[in-house]
């Protein structure tokens, strides 16, 4: 009879074809009511010499089915391991997964490249404060108090004294004052401007200019329009024009608006430059010599020539944006587009 069990079970244990029904065959075998603990339970009536015998016979076939049972686990274990990694088998054909990096912000882009030009010119570049008082941001840039350009720079005042800055301009002045009266100047001033304007496409309350001062003597025109002309070649391509138009600043005389050839259509005409072939970039002109000597140089000796241009606006014209405001929106999906500028 023992001889049946153990054939009986030493079969489903060998057609056993998953850890699943191994188990369910260890159970019926050894499980509570299994049937070799049955035999066990069944024992306590049999005579002291049987239990003997059948004792032993039960304990070495229980012991017999215990080894084939783990045997046969460890042998599904291990077809159960090679099943998976044939299923999840590795396809060298696919495509990676793609990490991004960050990259820099296009008006970082935008405003190191400027920087490098001018830094190749023999430039240096100043930074200043966003937080300026009101005599630096407009008195000593010959606008007093009643004058009608302080009305197109909507200011965000702390107080009657203390202000955002609403342009780049009061940095020529502290320069200045910190070289005069005799030491030439070159220099840059890149940074963050304000202005209470109502955000729209082409409107952003903070924005960012670069500021340009040369002060030397025999400084003129001439030379402002050279350089800004090389300044529109690297920026814009090789045979890019520029033209001036009269203008009005307070801090300049002359005052010019400074136009380059729309680098979409070159000159043409076409929707982006409004069919004139021409794109304004940037306000410029002669330092006034009210400034000059407002801030300690003689401007009998000293000229100079001065510019500012916004970088949001130098940005859009290079890759072809037409909100501002996507500047300063953390767009994901339109900041990744630079992933490959530098
Ligand atoms: N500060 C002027 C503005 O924000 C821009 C400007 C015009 C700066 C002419 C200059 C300049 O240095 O010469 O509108």
């Amino acid at each position: 009879m023992l001889e049946n069990l153990k054939q009986e079970l030493t079969d489903q244990i060998n057609n056993a074809n998953s850890l699943d029904e191994l188990q369910q065959v260890k159970v019926k075998a050894l499980g509570k009511k299994g049937s070799i603990t049955l035999l066990t339970k069944n024992m306590k009536d049999k005579s002291i010499e049987e239990k003997k015998i059948l004792g032993q016979a039960v304990h070495s076939l229980k012991e017999y089915i215990e080894i084939i049972l783990k045997q046969k686990e460890l042998f599904l274990i291990d077809m159960k391991i090679k099943d998976d990694i044939k299923k999840d088998k590795i396809d060298i054909f696919l495509p990676g997964v793609e990490f991004h990096q960050g990259s820099l912000h296009p008006l970082t882009i935008t405003r190191n490249e400027i920087e490098e030009f001018f830094i190749s010119l023999g430039f240096e570049v100043a930074r200043g404060n966003e937080i300026e008082s009101d005599e630096y941001n407009f008195e000593k840039m010959n606008i007093p108090k009643d004058h009608p350009a302080r009305d197109m720079q909507d200011t965000f005042y702390f107080s009657e004294e203390e202000l955002l800055r609403t342009h780049t301009s009061p940095m020529q002045a502290r320069i200045m004052e910190r070289n005069a009266p005799d030491k030439p100047i070159r220099v840059i001033v890149p940074g963050k401007t304000f202005r209470r304007d109502e955000d729209d496409l082409t409107h952003s309350h903070q924005f960012m200019q670069v500021e340009g001062l040369v002060i030397d003597k025999n400084i003129s025109l001439a030379d402002l329009k050279g350089t800004l002309e090389l300044f529109a070649r690297k920026m814009f391509g090789p045979n890019t024009q520029i033209r001036f138009r009269p203008s009005y600043f307070p801090f300049t005389e002359p005052s010019v608006e400074v136009d380059v050839t729309c680098h979409i259509c070159k000159g043409k005409g076409c929707s982006v430059c409004k069919h004139t072939g021409w794109i304004e970039i940037l306000g410029a002109g002669q330092v006034h010599p009210n400034v000059i000597k407002n801030c300690g140089y003689d401007p009998e000796v000293y000229q100079g020539f001065a510019f500012g241009m916004g970088i949001e606006r130098i940005a859009m014209i290079k890759y072809g944006v037409d909100d501002v405001r996507l500047f300063y929106q953390n767009n994901l999906n339109f900041l990744k587009q630079f992933d490959k500028l530098k």
